[in-house]
């Protein structure tokens, strides 16, 4: 396991205090649960003073957004004081005008203004020169250039006309991960200096330039700082656009391949593995991004939904899903013709009528944790589903997982149930209007909340967050009833996020009140049924 010296935003300009944390797979926990005043681990409060200061002071294209700046003023969030809800923050609550929306050719345009991400804009004759991990622009020197155009020298660097450096990733506030990001130098120079640099490979559409690095290998981070980010800077391109990869992995471009072949009509470029110098007429460097694993409409143009999203994975999955229900039926009546050789008998029958009855019964899937954060009566839940009605499965994801097959899983179920952890990103396969009840466990109500309860009701899922009793946790067994790691879990976050995970994250196992439950999943079981009426009656108008 990894080790990264994280550093706690909020603390770090306070207090200038280090953590070290192990990369885990809820690493979120620590960025905003310790950043947010109104955070389950921590309930200090930054001073809005101090953050808008900040905030002033990472503006790169002031001249642009200084009127912006004025009307945001009055949106800037002191509910979410920080990071959770950034649109208050930055000058993209204007619509749909966006900071750099129009480029002049030849320049680069930054916004620096969101709080998750930078995002630069580079127009006109725009080529990469990953040796020295640059992206260069060439631009005409006539009279009318820059005054800090430098007279020509001997020296290349003295040609750069304007420079910008930028890390693609959108964990901006995360000093420690973003150190782990590559760099990119941006840099404007004159056209004589092109001659350095021929084309390898020229191409007739923009470029979006990104790190799959960082907390990439976690899902929740895959979706949130990847693969969503992706779909709101580049769907609008209509797939007239290459991806350039920082920190390329060959398993992330098999994992997403569904995805980014719905994104793009192009392979992606490795880009420092390919030596080769691209040349493209446009390059977005850097990825947009909303909130927790969702796409907000007032920031897309033509009011692109995160249900837009979702579809996309429909039809990103479809090929591969029609591709394993045709091998299955030919694996079907391949095993049928041997059956009735056998025995001729109206066996055919009953199973055909055994699996009408099944399709009428709601499913409920189960995303299940091995080790901590298990459900440890997950059996006896099965059977209390089964014996309610639902048809139960469980699904046990993995890292290697193929996606298309938990999307086919999913896609097909009416509840989804599962322990707070990064799993529960798989709500996005959810079909909207079907049911997600996420199991809190003591001390994590703020991250399960922030992360997949609030985004799931964005998403359209009716949403149960199911809080654990301490009964209900291992931690019972652990520690004296009146121990504030039982009744007070906040005073436990308060003290920091290596108290956080070491308890609650990494030790904690629920055993549930099967009872209390029982509760939920009849009133989810008949909504269910109500939910399945519907759709069947929608189907024979
Ligand atoms: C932008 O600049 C490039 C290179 O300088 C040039 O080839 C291209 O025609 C220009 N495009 C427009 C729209 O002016
Ligand atoms: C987007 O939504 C706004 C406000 O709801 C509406 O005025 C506008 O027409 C919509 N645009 C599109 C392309 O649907
Ligand atoms: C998902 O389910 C819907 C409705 O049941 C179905 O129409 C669609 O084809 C499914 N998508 C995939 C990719 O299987
Ligand atoms: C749970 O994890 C253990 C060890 O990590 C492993 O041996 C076991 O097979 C896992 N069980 C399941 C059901 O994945």
């Amino acid at each position: 396991m990894v080790k990264y010296l994280r550093y706690n935003l909020y603390n770090h300009w306070k207090k200038r205090k280090e953590y070290v944390v192990d990369d885990d797979e809820d690493s979120y926990f620590h960025s905003f649960g310790s950043i947010c005043g109104n955070s389950g681990y921590s309930n200090k409060k930054p001073n809005p003073k101090l953050l808008y200061f900040i905030f002033l002071s990472i503006i790169s294209c002031t001249l642009i957004l200084a009127p912006q700046i004025l009307s945001s003023n009055s949106t800037f969030s002191l509910l979410y004081p920080f990071g959770v809800d950034d649109e208050g923050l930055g000058s993209e609550t204007d619509g749909n005008a966006f900071l750099c929306s129009s480029v002049p050719n030849g320049t680069i345009c930054c916004d620096r203004s969101s709080i998750r991400s930078d995002i630069c804009i580079m127009k006109g004759d725009v080529r990469t020169h990953s040796a020295s991990s640059s992206i260069f622009l060439y631009r005409n020197n006539g009279l009318n250039d820059f005054v800090l155009a430098p007279s020509n020298d001997e020296s290349d660097e003295l040609e750069v006309i304007q420079h910008e450096k930028i890390k693609p990733y959108s964990r901006k506030w995360e000093t420690s991960v973003m150190d782990t990001i590559d760099e990119l130098n941006l840099n404007v120079k004159g056209k004589e200096s092109s001659i350095h640099y021929g084309c390898d490979v020229q191409h007739n559409v923009p470029a979006v330039f990104f790190s799959t690095g960082g907390y990439t290998g976690n899902l929740y981070h895959e979706f949130n700082d990847g693969i969503l980010p992706l779909f709101i800077t580049s769907w609008h391109l209509n797939k007239k656009v290459v991806f350039v990869i920082l920190e390329y992995h060959n398993w992330w471009i098999m994992k997403y391949g569904d995805i980014l072949s719905q994104l793009s009509d192009f392979p992606a470029i490795d880009f420092s593995g390919d030596k080769r110098i691209h040349c493209f007429p446009e390059a977005i460097v850097g990825l947009r991004i909303h909130d927790e694993l969702t796409v907000d409409s007032s920031l897309m143009e033509g009011n692109k939904t995160i249900r837009d999203f979702r579809d996309l994975l429909d039809r990103a999955y479809w090929p591969r899903i029609r591709g394993l229900i045709r091998e299955e039926e030919e694996g079907e009546a391949q095993s049928n013709m041997e059956k009735s050789a056998l025995s001729p008998s109206s066996n055919n029958l009953i199973e055909t009528i055994k699996e009408k009855q099944e399709s009428n019964r709601p499913k409920l899937v189960i995303v299940s944790r091995n080790g901590s954060r298990a459900i440890t009566n997950e059996e006896l839940l099965v059977k209390m589903a089964e014996d309610i009605g639902f048809v139960v499965e469980i699904l046990r994801p993995q890292r290697t997982t193929e996606l298309a097959k938990t999307y086919r899983v999913l896609n097909s179920s009416d509840v989804m149930i599962g322990v707070h952890g990064a799993a529960m990103t798989h709500f996005l396969f959810m079909k909207p209007s079907s049911v997600f009840i996420q199991v809190i466990p003591l001390g994590t109500d703020w991250a399960a909340d922030t992360y997949y309860g609030e985004p799931a009701v964005k998403f359209g899922l009716r949403y149960i967050g199911y809080k654990i009793l301490p009964k209900e946790s291992s931690l019972y067994d652990d520690y004296d009833k009146n121990d504030p790691i039982l009744i007070d879990p906040q005073s436990v976050n308060d003290k920091g996020w290596e108290f956080t995970k070491k308890i609650y994250l990494d030790r904690q196992t629920v055993r549930l009140n099967l009872g209390r439950f029982q509760k939920r999943l009849l009133r989810v079981y008949y909504y269910s049924i109500a939910q399945k009426k519907k759709s069947l009656h929608g189907q024979s108008l």
